[in-house]
This record gives structure tokens, C-alpha cells and sequence, in this order.
């Protein structure tokens, strides 16, 4: 049995299939494989392991006869054609759980880094700019009794609001369903999205992307929003009209914006670039050590699991 591996992931993962006699094929690069390149090199492996930034499209789902698992290494699966996959009764698998506190924890990093402009001050104390205690140096905005809005209260949205009481933050959450336990654990209040939206001083995303949630944050949805908000997106950058999110920072509509995520990834919409007001980060959301090497250990379970004709741990599809 072979897998093809899309790029460079953590050792543990790579021992794992060894460990279990499959043949690994891999692609020592950071950058993503073109798709006629990735189709050659995949082209009889029976696995294939790859990364949120390889679109695996129908093309190369039948370029590839011997397939019967795509793991991705990320918990978000928006980059597979997974209706296709399932009609050809392969495995779509994913890494959830493994990475929910260490993306949480970013999020909560980026509102942290909004809210007293960490980022900003940190690069004004380099530039040789403080000489002075001001009173008026750098003002931020508190946290505790402030309301946060938390668009999709899956695991990550919820692991967040764990976060947010423990600042003794009010939370209102916007989901497709109620979710009674977190409710209880975090005093968190189910609302329409357009009430979370007129309520909240600062929101987080943490939907996937789909064809509902793409731009659901969108020019009318800024316009509902506080002014002075703060909106933190480590989702899915497409999540956001990125257009209407920079005139909405040029207009002080929002107060800032902390992005882990980008709409044209990994370009950057260059008017960001020149913003004080907003923190940008390289969509490191799950990137601690131990959760990396948790997703390259998960993701190779699934392909053992898949060629030894069992079911996988984390399916996102049913077969
Ligand atoms: C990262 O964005 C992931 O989906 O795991
Ligand atoms: C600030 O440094 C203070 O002591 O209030």
C-alpha cells in the first residue's frame, strides 16, 4: 500500500505508516504541488495525505484509480470535492479536536492583541517611540462585562467562549442549533445573527466555509455591527468579504480586526497591509507543537485505519 504525501509534515506522522508497512511517497516542499504534478507523483498511491491548501477536485480524485482515502491535515475540508469522493466511495478524513484549544487560544490571542493594541505598541517601543508615560498612550478596550458574539459554536466557537468567561465576558452565539451544554458551562445566549451582530463588542468566527457561510460577514452585516467593534476571524477567510472588511476598518466602523485567515489566502488585501489597525497573521491557528504533531498522528491513523478496511477515526463523509 502506498500514500502520497502533499508536503513536509511532522516525523511522528510519516513513523506511523512506516511502522505499519506503507509505502511513503512524499513531496519534500512547502509549496503547494501543481495539479498535474501532483497527479503524476499520486498517480498509483492508495492514499493520499494532504494539506488545506491542495484542492482536491474532481480531476484529480480520477486521475488517481487506486484511491480509497484523502486525509486532510486540517480540520476544515472545504478544499476537497467531498460530495465527489463519497460518490466514489472514497474516505474523506479530517483532524478535529486534536487542534480546538490551540485555535481557540489564537483567537483569543488576536482579540487580546485587538483590544490592547499589542501589535501596534510592540512595533512603537521598537521604533525608538516611547519616552514618556502618557495617560493617554495606546488606549485599548476592556474586556470583562463587554458582550462577544461567536458566529458558529462548534467545538472551536465553544472552546473560545470557555475563554471568554473566564474574562467574565458576556456571550452571545449565533448557530444552526442550540447547544444546551454550552449555554450552561458559559452563561452563553443562542441570538439571531443579526441581533449578535447590533449586540456585540467584539465577534469571532469560527464557521466553516460552506456555500451558506461564504461572505456571510458582508457590507449589510458590517452595517448592523456596534461602531468600535472588533471582529477576529481565524475560520475561513472567504468567510468575510474582504472588501467591505477594509472599508469598514477605513471608516471606523470597526475599531480593529485581528485575521488569521484571508479571502485570497495567501495573498493579503494590500490595503491591510498599511492598517494599524489590524493584527495579520500567517493562518497559524493550530500551530503549537504538540498539536501538529497530534494532526500528523491523527491523519495517518485515519490512512491506517482506511487500508487495514476499517473505518477511520475523524470520517467527514459517510460511505
Ligand atoms: C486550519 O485552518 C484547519 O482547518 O485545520
Ligand atoms: C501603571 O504602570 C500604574 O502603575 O498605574
Amino acid at each position: 500500500m502506498k500514500v502520497f504525501i502533499t508536503s513536509i509534515i511532522p516525523e511522528v506522522g510519516i513513523e506511523l505508516l512506516k511502522k505499519n508497512d506503507i509505502e511513503v511517497i512524499q513531496n519534500k516542499s512547502y509549496l503547494p504541488l501543481e495539479k498535474e504534478k501532483l497527479i503524476k507523483k499520486a498517480k498509483d498511491c492508495d492514499a493520499l495525505l494532504c494539506l488545506l491548501s491542495n484542492k482536491i477536485d474532481r480531476e484529480i480524485i480520477d486521475a488517481l484509480p487506486n484511491l480509497k482515502v484523502i486525509s486532510n491535515y486540517a480540520v476544515g475540508f472545504n478544499n476537497i470535492d467531498v460530495e465527489y469522493a463519497t460518490q466514489k466511495g472514497i474516505w474523506v478524513t479530517n483532524t478535529p479536536d486534536v487542534l480546538t484549544d490551540a485555535t481557540a487560544d489564537l483567537a483569543f490571542a488576536l482579540l487580546l492583541a485587538c483590544a490592547r493594541r499589542i501589535v501596534e505598541a510592540d512595533k512603537f517601543t521598537r521604533e525608538g517611540k516611547f519616552k514618556m508615560w502618557q495617560s493617554d498612550l495606546m488606549l485599548g478596550k476592556d474586556l470583562k462585562g463587554k458582550t462577544v458574539g461567536i458566529i458558529g459554536a462548534g467545538r472551536i466557537g465553544q472552546a473560545f467562549g470557555k475563554r471568554a468567561k473566564g474574562f467574565e465576558m458576556k456571550i452571545l452565539y449565533y448557530d444552526k442549533k442550540r447547544i444546551q451544554k454550552f449555554e450552561e458551562e458559559t452563561g452563553a445566549k443562542f441570538s439571531s445573527l443579526s441581533q449578535l451582530l447590533k449586540k456585540s463588542d467584539f465577534i469571532s468566527l469560527h464557521t466553516p466555509l460552506t456555500k451558506e457561510t461564504y461572505h456571510l460577514i458582508d457590507k449589510k452585516e458590517f452595517n448592523l455591527m456596534k461602531d468600535g467593534a472588533i471582529l477576529i476571524n481565524t475560520a475561513r477567510g472567504e468567510v468575510v468579504n474582504e472588501k467591505e472588511l477594509v472599508n469598514a476598518l477605513k471608516s471606523g466602523k470597526l475599531f480593529s480586526a485581528g485575521l488569521d485567515v484571508y479571502e485570497f489566502e495567501p495573498k493579503i488585501t494590500k490595503d491591510l497591509l498599511k492598517m494599524k489597525n489590524v493584527v495579520l497573521l500567517p493562518h497559524i491557528g493550530s500551530a503549537t507543537i504538540e498539536t501538529r504533531n497530534k494532526m500528523a498522528e491523527l491523519a495517518a491513523n485515519n490512512i491506517i485505519r482506511v487500508l487495514l478496511g476499517k473505518k477511520p477515526l475523524t470520517p467527514v463523509n459517510k460511505l
